[in-house]
């Protein structure tokens, strides 16, 4: 395998995950990058291409409102379209950095979009499931254009800290880009305004 050069950004991201659980990063990608996913989502949004979504794996699909009402598409790996080219481009580019510098041993990943409407949110939960699809890290890029304190959709990541659990609360502000262990639960407060997201997961499978 190539040697990437060394890449600060990812640096940091990785750091913040190994210090604190999760790793947040607002330079992941640029604010050009970050308006044109959302502009994507939004259009395929309006032609009703988004499912409400379900618990469990794509594979098996559990419809339960009252778990989680977002709806949300997965994005097509072998799509043309060169906004989402350039994404899993850099999806790619974070994994071989991920499996060279930390021996992650990723090798498949998924995404979806996320649309959360006023009154949606996704209680508390664990990525991994029961029918294990090894699921190891998860990644949460935020979209939503302005949000501001007030328009609830905070992501709450419970961590547990000489058995002692601790929320960390996350802003869902747009070009945040939140890593953590799939393993984590985590819950994803009511959201008061449109909330738009672009959620994935590296996989070992
Ligand atoms: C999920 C999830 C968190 C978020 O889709 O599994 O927990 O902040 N999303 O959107
Ligand atoms: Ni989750």
């Amino acid at each position: 395998m190539n040697q990437l050069p060394y890449d600060p950004r990812y640096e940091r991201l990785i750091n913040h995950y190994l210090e604190h659980d999760y790793g947040a990063s607002e330079e992941f990608f640029s604010p050009q990058e970050i308006n044109s996913f959302r502009t994507l989502a939004i259009e395929a949004y309006r032609e009703e291409e988004f499912r409400l979504a379900g618990i469990g794996n794509r594979f098996q699909v559990l419809k339960e409102k009252t778990i989680r009402s977002d709806k949300i598409l997965w994005l097509d790996k072998k799509s043309v379209d060169p906004i989402l080219l350039n994404f899993f481009k850099q999806i790619d580019e974070y994994v071989s950095y991920l499996n060279i510098s930390c021996y992650a041993g990723i090798r498949s990943y998924e995404f979806h979009y996320a649309i959360y409407e006023k009154g949606s949110f996704y209680r508390r939960h664990s990525d991994q499931f029961r029918n294990s699809d090894q699921r190891t890290f998860s990644m949460v890029l935020y979209l939503t254009e302005d949000w501001r304190k007030g328009d609830g959709g905070e992501l709450v990541i419970y961590k547990e800290i000489d058995g002692v659990e601790e929320r960390v609360l996350i802003e869902p502000k747009a070009g945040k880009l939140i890593f953590f262990n799939s393993s984590l639960e985590h819950e994803v407060l009511e959201s008061h305004e449109r909330r738009i997201s672009l959620t994935g997961w590296l996989r070992t499978t």
